[in-house]
């Protein structure tokens, strides 16, 4: 089975290829390296000893991507690529749309010209903006507040009128929560551009010697320890959550969204002691004022990806630390430089 992957060369990415590669897949590969290096997919080949097909190419390139299915017998898709930083978002809300939206719309019009009609779309947890409640079931009202969180939300809405328009489709819209971690082998990971936006890429330069402290934005929120609370996934769960949704697609028709979280949420101070643990690093921090648009709590409701997709997360805060650990102090600059000292935790 022959699945295009866009955007795998990526954090998500490159761990979904790795899976995908193990579990027997075909896979091609298309990513313009916005955000990604091609270091990244020496290491898909370094873990899994298997080779792919790479195109780099814009999805906004129409010509470029037809030759892609016109030279493979592509018969599934899974589409990573986007652009995801929320403050830039705002800044650039243009490029933002015309990147994800655009880019989405090229794929879909090439995936039905050419018959592919499977696809597992990458979603967020941002759909549900401003939570009410928790844990927050895939039928909870959808909203957005910010132009990254609405592209996702109108993607979203897009895939949905697709499948009207056509029953042949068949899409599962994945909704992460808070993916973190690393693969175990220390060799791929989330390489952040310049200071990280996300807590644990940050936790973990601070524990580098990178950043000097963590700033925690805000310790007045109704929780158990006043700061924030999410559903951290390690990035190998969630990697094999789009296995799963793949397998659904393939046996079924229909356009279905999907929570892939834990269940289960931790303050950003749980997350620092479990870092320092994992790491045996002491992390400085410092409260500060709330981050705009912050919330206080999310975690998702999984049974449905339970039941549906036969899927849940197996991995604890535990091991999603000691791998992003070990992808840090093994990588100190990402894919920059090569591994020197390996580290073995
Ligand atoms: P990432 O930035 O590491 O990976 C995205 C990849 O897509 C990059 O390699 C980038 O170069 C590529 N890309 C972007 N625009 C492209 C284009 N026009 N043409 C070709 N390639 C393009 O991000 P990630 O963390 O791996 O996230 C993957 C997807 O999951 C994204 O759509 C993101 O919005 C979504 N998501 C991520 C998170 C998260 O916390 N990481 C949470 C929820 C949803
Ligand atoms: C953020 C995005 C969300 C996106 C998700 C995954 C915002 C407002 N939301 O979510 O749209 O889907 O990343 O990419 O940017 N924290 C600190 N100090 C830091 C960084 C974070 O205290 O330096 C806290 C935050 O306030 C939050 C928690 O850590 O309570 C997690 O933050 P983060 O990793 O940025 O994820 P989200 O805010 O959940």
């Amino acid at each position: 089975m022959r699945v295009l992957v866009t955007g795998g060369a990526g954090y998500i990415g490159t761990h979904t290829c790795v899976e995908l590669l193990n579990a027997g897949y075909e896979i091609v590969i298309v990513d313009n390296f916005s955000n990604s290096k091609p270091e990244a997919l020496k290491r898909i080949k370094e873990i899994t000893g298997k080779d792919f097909k790479f195109y780099s190419i814009d999805l906004l390139n129409r010509e470029e991507l037809e030759k892609v299915f016109l030279e493979n017998e592509i018969e599934s898709v899974i589409h990573f690529a986007g652009l995801k930083a929320v403050g830039e978002s705002v800044q650039l809300p243009l490029v933002y749309y015309q990147n994800n939206i655009t880019g989405t719309l090229i794929l879909c019009e090439l995936m039905q010209k050419y018959g592919v009609k499977k696809l597992v779309f990458s979603s967020s947890a941002t759909v549900y903006g401003d939570v009410k409640s928790t844990p927050i079931l895939e039928n909870f009202p959808l909203s957005a507040t910010n132009p990254y969180g609405r592209s996702k939300l109108i993607i979203e809405e897009i895939i949905r009128d697709i499948g009207v328009s056509d029953s042949e489709w068949s899409v599962a819209q994945l909704r992460y929560f808070n993916p973190i971690g690393a693969h175990p082998s220390g060799l791929i990971g989330e390489d952040p551009n310049g200071i990280p936006n996300n807590l644990m890429p940050y936790i973990s330069q601070v524990a580098a010697g990178k950043l000097k402290e963590l700033k925690i934005f805000g310790n007045d929120y109704p929780t158990s320890d006043g700061t924030g609370v999410r559903d951290y996934i390690h990035v190998v769960d969630l990697a094999k959550g789009h296995i799963k949704a793949l397998e659904k697609v393939m046996l079924e028709t229909g356009v279905d969204a999907y929570n892939l979280g834990t269940g289960r949420g931790y303050t950003v101070l749980e997350m620092v002691k479990a870092f320092e643990k994992a790491s045996g690093k002491e992390i400085p921090y410092s409260f500060v004022e709330r981050r705009q648009g912050d919330i206080s709590t999310c975690f998702a409701d999984p049974t449905k990806a339970k039941m549906k997709l036969d899927w849940a997360a197996v991995m604890g805060i535990r091991e999603m630390c000691v791998d992003a650990w070990r992808w840090q102090s093994n990588n100190r600059d990402g894919y920059e430089v090569l591994a020197k000292v390996p580290v073995h935790t």
